[in-house]
């Protein structure tokens, strides 16, 4: 019976130290001016916020949700929250949506913070080791090895860019009478690079992909018990993906070890076997190049097809534009180039506009790596610096700071371009990210875009929403696209029909 003697020694112990930890951090804190944050209601281990968080998945509100938890402590607390505590599954983290916290994360106080284990448990098993899974060294290596794939000259080559479109023109045939196009899922069309407008097998890469990265959120969901989520189907979904890269970095690997001559446009992945040979290595900074291009682009066109269909005026006002600083449609399509598509303003306001009001990324997470601070959210009017000890993770919503009133007006949730006119962008303002690791392929995705963008409105003349009464749902894995199918039918030009 000895032992019942050590198990209350080794209790208070374990007390003693943690109020011994509370203390030092208690005075630290009060130290560096900091105050206590307000709490989200929820219970002990915070089972009711991820049941709240999976119903909001089902029912296609998740961004919404966030809004209205800062909305219900605003309320509660009788002035603007922007940063609160919240628990779930046993995890206790910081929400904000606060500009300058961002700002204090991503580039002021960038060295406190890290993605940390958070992406390890939750990427990692689909990604493997690169840029969106790695901080410090590994990270820096990552930025190196990618940053000369984004020249000015590479992001500028649009006639791959042509081909591609061609492709997905092809999806969209018109009624030679009427000049409609069928009801389309624009959408699938954007997300999938059709192969001569056909369907895709079901067992095809692209739906793997989608899978994996359903996991991944569920992962991040489930907090500590991700491995709740890690079953025998998420492991055969990453081993399909997995296997589907191997190819072709197996391929490039060949050709370079047999001195075969590079292609003789830019490759990205030939690129990199010029500088790695470790095809594990390969695999996974071409799996996360693949992650952070495809989705966010993909659904900024997307949001962009829907918004164009339900703002007719946005609609005439964005191709009239277009037609006079590119011309109409024919198989030409040199004038659009990188500059042109700059400075092409209402186009830039447009997709501005668009990111704003559904960010490709709405929601994101860092960890503290070592005892910091943050500057806004503490005591009672919110104006203090609040503490972090170290290990704790914030998450931060450009969904919920781009929307909010303060910030962007009374219309904050209107959908107008117009507003860009002028408007000086700051940090609440992050569709890509900020500081050190802000996004890489900025000028890239927006020159991908716009390009898109110009292409279909000098083919297409009016597009009709199928559904105009529907509400918007939204699908939120990694990034944030409708739920439901974008149903769209296109009118072309009667000028194309002539080319
Ligand atoms: C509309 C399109 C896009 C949006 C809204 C977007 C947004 C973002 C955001 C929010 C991040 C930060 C993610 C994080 O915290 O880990 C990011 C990072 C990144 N993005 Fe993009 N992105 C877009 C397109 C692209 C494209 C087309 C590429 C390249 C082909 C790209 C490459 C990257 C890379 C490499 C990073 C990691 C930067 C780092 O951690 O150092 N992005 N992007």
């Amino acid at each position: 019976m000895a032992f019942i003697p050590l198990l209350i020694g080794l209790s208070c112990l374990l007390v003693l130290r943690y109020l011994w930890y509370t203390w030092v951090h208690a005075r630290k804190a009060q130290s560096w001016g900091c105050a206590s944050l307000p709490s989200y209601p929820t219970d002990l281990i915070g089972l009711n916020t991820l049941k709240e968080a999976l119903r909001a998945d089902k029912e296609g509100t998740i961004p919404l949700m966030l809004q209205r938890r800062v909305e219900e402590l605003s309320i509660r607390e009788k002035r603007r929250v922007a940063t609160f505590r919240i628990r779930q599954m046993g995890r206790e983290n910081i929400f904000t949506c606060d500009p300058a916290n961002i700002q204090a994360m991503l580039a002021t106080k960038f060295k406190d913070f890290e993605l940390g284990s958070l992406r390890q448990f939750t990427l990692h098993p689909m990604l493997g080791t690169g840029i969106f899974t790695s901080d410090g060294e590994a990270w820096a290596r990552s930025r190196a090895l990618l940053r000369p794939q984004f020249t000015r000259e590479q992001i500028s080559d649009l006639d791959l860019e042509e081909v591609h479109l061609q492709q997905a023109m092809r999806a969209l045939p018109v009624d030679p009478v009427t000049r409609w196009t069928g009801e389309t899922n624009i959408q699938a069309i954007l997300f999938q690079a059709l192969r001569n407008g056909g369907e895709l097998p079901p067992d095809h890469f692209s739906g793997y992909f989608d899978r994996g990265q359903w996991y991944v959120s569920q992962r991040a969901r489930f907090e500590k018990l991700h491995w709740l989520v890690d079953n025998k189907e998420s492991r055969y979904v990453n081993d399909k993906v997995h296997a589907y890269v191997d190819q072709f970095v197996n391929k490039a690997l060949q050709m370079s070890a047999e001195d075969k001559p590079a292609s003789s446009h830019y490759v990205f992945l030939e690129a990199l076997v010029a500088v790695t040979r470790d095809p594990i290595e390969l695999r996974s900074q071409l799996l996360n190049i693949l992650l952070a291009g495809r989705d966010t682009t993909a659904s900024l066109l997307t949001w962009s097809i829907l918004m164009l269909a339900r703002h007719p005026a946005v609609f005439q006002k964005l191709r009239s534009t277009i037609l006079a600083d590119f011309g109409p449609y024919t198989p030409n399509h040199d004038s659009i180039t990188f500059a042109a598509l700059k400075s092409c303003r209402y186009l830039q306001y447009f997709m501005n506009e668009i990111l704003r009001l559904y960010p490709s990324v709405p929601i994101n997470r860092r960890i503290a790596a070592n005892d910091t601070s943050l500057p806004q959210g503490g005591g009672p009017d919110g104006k203090s610096p609040i503490y972090l000890r170290t290990g704790q993770a914030v998450y931060y919503s450009v969904f919920v700071a781009q929307r909010q009133k303060e910030l962007f007006g009374e219309d904050a949730e209107v959908f107008n371009p117009d507003r860009w006119f002028d408007r000086r962008v700051g940090w609440e303002y992050l569709p890509f990210n900020g500081g050190p690791r802000v996004c890489l392929g900025q000028q890239f995705a927006l020159t991908e875009a716009g390009y898109v963008l110009v292409r279909l409105l000098q083919r297409f003349d009016a597009i009709e929403d199928v559904y105009p009464e529907k509400d918007i749902k939204y699908t939120l894995t990694l990034t944030l696209t409708p739920k439901d199918p974008v149903t769209v039918r296109l009118h072309e030009a009667a000028a194309v029909s002539a080319t």
